[in-house]
């Protein structure tokens, strides 16, 4: 048995970074997770649960990875590596054949109209760790990053806490169905600069998290020649790139920048991605940056030593991603599917009246709830409606507020990490709320 502490007030300090709150969880984006995790829905032993739609999984195309690897298992072509090999690899680098694999599934998710450098890969834990990175290497502490509202609640903690680096919201809203516009990034650009900010980058999602929309490519040529101008850094964030219900539709900031007229802005431009939304494997933790900047890349590597993935799961994923016929049957069935997974919750709160963001990717719906809040369209009548649905609905859908969306009412409701029976379930429980809120 360990040591037996007694609770005790504590007196010995901890730094300014472990005490501070820019962890970002006291958020109520974290506080539906718990209540999810205090009375989890499960269809035979606790049918009456909270049902967890506040949670960017992919589950829908498991079976795909769970037969390859079944077969590859069979007939013994899975990794080959060693078992010493894998104990003993510890280059920062990566795999050279797991880099490799991954440029050219990335390059395959974008319909292969944009590729990738293999040696410009640096490897790392996950998006989350390759955000943080990135951060840290482009901004000082107190400098700042603007980011495009609504925005994933995560980022307050990854972009923030450690770095000490300022967020500086670029407000959208639904007046042009949240697109970023030139004023909103100039004004949020003007708020910076008051508050004495020194502005070092812009950090977009696309597609949207949480809107579940790609942005256009007018838009993106919009952020190069802004970045441009004022001279900083522009990181998009591509984690949910494969989830574009057609690749057609999605557009990466690395196809615009094959196009002569933004060939120049490439060394300020990087790229994160992830497995965790495509593949739906955030557990394995593989992330990337891929930046057009020298420096950033040799820096990233050298850093990415806190953050690495395992050799094992490198010679795993090296193997399965460069296995072509698997990878491009499974990006069309995923998207196919993700497509019928949105049509279906889409229709069905259409058919209880709800309306939600016209979405065209992701694992989610941006659902408008504003005529609910009647009189009190306001942050504190969003986190009332919010409570209603986790503790009278019994679903966990993350509030606009959390994802710093200034329009009250807005909720991101996530639709690919659960059964469709399940979906149905959730469905039919907002249909009797609404039947409930319109009787009286
Ligand atoms: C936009 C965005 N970036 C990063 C992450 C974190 O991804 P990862 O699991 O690869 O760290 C998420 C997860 O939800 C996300 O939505």
């Amino acid at each position: 048995m360990g040591l037996k502490i007694e609770h005790q007030q504590p007196c010995v300090e901890l730094s300014d970074i472990a005490i501070s709150n820019t962890h970002g969880e006291d958020s109520p984006y974290f506080a539906g997770w718990k209540a999810y995790d205090e009375n989890s829905y499960d269809e035979f032993t606790n049918p009456s649960g909270v049902i967890q739609m506040g949670l960017a999984e992919n589950q829908v195309s498991f079976d795909l990875l769970e037969k390859y690897l079944k077969e590859q298992r069979e007939t013994k072509e899975a990794s080959s590596a060693s078992f010493r090999e894998n104990a003993l690899f510890q280059d920062y680098h990566g795999l050279e054949s797991f880099r490799s694999a991954m440029a050219s599934f990335m390059g395959q998710i974008r319909g292969n109209r944009a590729t990738f450098d293999p040696d410009r890969i640096v490897l790392t834990a996950g998006a989350t760790a390759a955000n943080e990175l990135l951060t840290f290497i482009l901004a000082n502490p107190g400098d700042a990053l603007l980011v495009p509202t609504p925005y994933y609640p995560g980022f307050d903690r990854d972009l923030r806490w450690r770095t000490r680096v300022n967020i500086v919201p670029i407000h959208c809203d639904s007046s042009n169905n949240f697109q970023i516009t030139e004023q909103a990034l100039e004004s949020a650009y003007r708020d910076a600069e008051s508050m004495k900010y020194r502005v070092r980058g812009i950090l977009i999602t696309n597609p949207s998290n949480p809107l579940g929309i790609t942005i256009e490519r007018s838009v993106l040529e919009m952020l190069l020649d802004f970045v441009t101008k004022k001279n900083i850094h522009l990181v998009s964030d591509e984690i949910y790139s494969g989830s574009a219900f057609s690749s057609s539709e999605f557009v990466s900031v690395a196809e615009v920048l094959q196009s002569p007229n933004y060939k120049n802005c490439a060394e300020r431009v990087h790229i994160v991605y992830s497995l965790s939304k495509d593949l739906g494997l955030p557990g394995f933790r593989v992330g990337t940056i891929y930046s057009y900047n020298d420096k950033v890349v040799t820096t990233a590597r050298r850093m990415s030593s806190f953050t690495l993935i395992s050799s094992q799961t490198q010679n795993l994923l090296a193997s399965m991603l460069s296995n072509k016929s698997f990878t491009e049957r499974y990006i069309k069935i995923n998207r196919e599917r993700l497509k019928k997974r949105y049509q279906m919750i889409i229709e069905g709160l259409k058919s209880i009246g709800i309306e939600c963001l016209e979405g065209n990717a992701g694992l989610f719906c941006w659902m408008n709830m504003k005529p609910l809040l009647e009189g009190k369209a306001s942050r504190e009548g969003e986190l009332e409606l919010w409570n209603a649905m986790i503790h009278e609905v019994r679903l966990n859908i993350s509030p606009g507020s959390s994802c710093h969306c200034s329009e009250p009412g807005w909720f991101r409701v996530c639709f690919a990490n659960m059964s469709e029976n399940t979906l149905k379930i959730a469905l039919e429980r907002i249909r009797k709320f609404m039947e409930r809120i319109r009787s009286e």
